[in-house]
């Protein structure tokens, strides 16, 4: 795993828009997966401003969204479709049709999740996978005791999880109590990931992820066996 140490939020969401940049620019048909959460927004907001100075076109890109909640449909403002669409597809040239997120409204969810596990397949796999960490080491909304070898399934929120996400919700009675997620298996196909993380509520994840034993128990952990991760991590969440 290589470490970018930066300062601060603003100089991590910069090296993570630069680094995405050239990765599109790099690639015909680049595809991206992508967070949702506090910590890439200022990538986002980014790549929008990058978009509109016309350094990079998103009209070759396709994307997959980690996770979705259950219930909440694409205009529902804590849905994470009218995230991403507010926070950066609305604002760039990507074409819509190559935009992929779970349905958390599907009728069967379980087909839902095969339906998408497929795409991601059929996409000949993630180039980049931008990834936050929750404070419990969850990537995606792999909660702690996911199985390694999951793909894309349904999810029984932590408690935890559900009071950190509170804050987007008027209340913590709204926040849905399941998600689907791409898989720890299939977060790990991708060919690369890039791990931001920021803040000094993130620092014992942080430090467990790079240092603590790989355990299911720890899903974040299981990064430490990718052969491709860079994470960028500023002062306040190497030093806590
Ligand atoms: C959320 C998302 C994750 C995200 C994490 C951290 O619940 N499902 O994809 O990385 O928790 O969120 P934040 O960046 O707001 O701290």
């Amino acid at each position: 795993m290589e470490i970018i140490k930066v300062k601060d939020y603003d100089e991590m969401s910069e090296k993570a828009c630069s680094y995405i940049v050239e990765k599109i620019k790099e690639l015909q048909e680049p595809v991206l997966g992508l967070a949702t959460g506090s910590t890439p927004e200022g990538l986002y907001d980014r790549l929008i401003q990058q978009n509109k100075e016309q350094n990079v076109s998103f009209k070759n890109v396709s994307t997959f969204n980690l996770d979705e909640y259950v219930g909440l449909g694409n205009d529902d403002p804590n849905s994470y479709h009218y995230y991403m669409n507010e926070k950066l597809f609305k604002h760039i040239d990507i074409d819509k049709n190559n935009v992929n997120l779970p349905n958390g409204v599907a009728k069967d969810l379980d087909k839902e999740c095969q339906d998408y596990e497929k795409k991601i397949i059929d996409a000949k796999k993630v180039d980049v996978q931008v990834l936050g960490i929750g404070i419990n080491g969850h990537i995606g909304f792999n909660e702690p005791g996911t199985a390694f070898t999951s793909r894309t399934h349904v999810v029984d929120l932590d408690e935890s999880t559900r009071e950190a996400n509170a804050r987007f919700f008027a209340s913590l009675e709204e926040v849905p109590k399941k998600a689907i997620t791409m898989g720890i298996d299939s977060i790990m196909q991708s060919k690369e990931i890039l791990l931001l993380v920021s803040g000094s509520s993130k620092s014992e994840a942080l430090d467990r992820l790079l240092n603590g034993e790989v355990s299911e128990e720890f899903p974040a952990s299981i990064l430490q066996k990718h052969s491709n991760v860079m994470i960028i991590a500023d002062e306040a969440a190497l030093n806590g």
